[in-house]
């Protein structure tokens, strides 16, 4: 198939203050990103995760880093271990590292230094209510989000949740960064639409770069 934008160089959207968007910012990374999303998830398989109100998500899941985002009884937590195996999430990739410190910083964010990255696998019809990222103990550092694959849209909104959402599509290879003013935003991903992707399959990958540790 022939890609038009193969060969074009990323550009950037303000989606909101302290909001960006990097188009196609992942493009040239992506076969190398998709290669360790692999490689982590054949240690810490996806799962689709039960939140604490008993409601199985549509979203399959996975971490990698320091911490991971999960869920148990109690709610939803950083656990330095991954409940499924009983050990410690995989390491970051080098991919990721380099991926993720390129695009904070062209974001604005110099000194991102994410210790989780939450990895989100979305099948046709997988979707993510509107939510604000809220589990992390320092809202100074920003939200890295990475898209790979099929593309999804994207809602974003502001600190209510009735405030108006901007919709707008994610493609392959797109990264939105933010922070500031908006770090608290509400957001969403509306059911996946069927399709096939060269890289990915029926499939959108997400990955969510975040510090969810104390910096000391
Ligand atoms: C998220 O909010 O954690 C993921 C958003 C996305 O899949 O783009
Ligand atoms: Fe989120």
């Amino acid at each position: 198939m022939l890609d038009l934008f193969a060969d074009s160089q990323p550009w950037q959207e303000p989606l909101a203050p302290g909001a960006t968007i990097l188009r196609r910012f992942a493009f040239s990374a992506a076969q190398r990103l998709m290669l360790d999303i692999d490689a982590v998830a054949s240690r810490s398989p996806f799962r689709q995760m039960v939140t604490p109100g008993g409601y199985t998500m549509s979203v399959a899941m996975t971490n990698c880093g320091q911490l991971g985002w999960t869920t148990d009884r109690r709610g939803y937590v950083y656990s330095s271990i991954d409940p499924l195996t009983g050990h410690a999430w995989p390491p970051f990739p080098a991919s990721f590292v380099e991926l993720c410190r390129r695009a904070a910083t062209a974001a604005g964010y110099t000194d991102f230094q994410p210790d989780a990255c939450l990895i989100n696998r979305y099948a046709p019809g997988a979707k993510l209510s509107l939510h604000q990222d809220k589990d992390e103990p320092d809202l100074r550092a920003p939200i890295v989000s990475v898209s790979l694959g099929l593309p999804a849209i994207f809602q974003f909104g502001g600190l209510k949740r009735s405030d108006p959402l901007k919709r707008l599509m994610l493609e392959h290879g797109d990264v939105v960064v933010w922070g500031g003013e908006s770090r608290l935003f509400y957001h969403g991903i509306q059911p996946l639409k069927d399709g096939l992707h060269p890289l990915t399959g029926n499939c959108r990958y997400n990955l969510t770069f975040r510090q969810a540790g104390k910096k000391e």
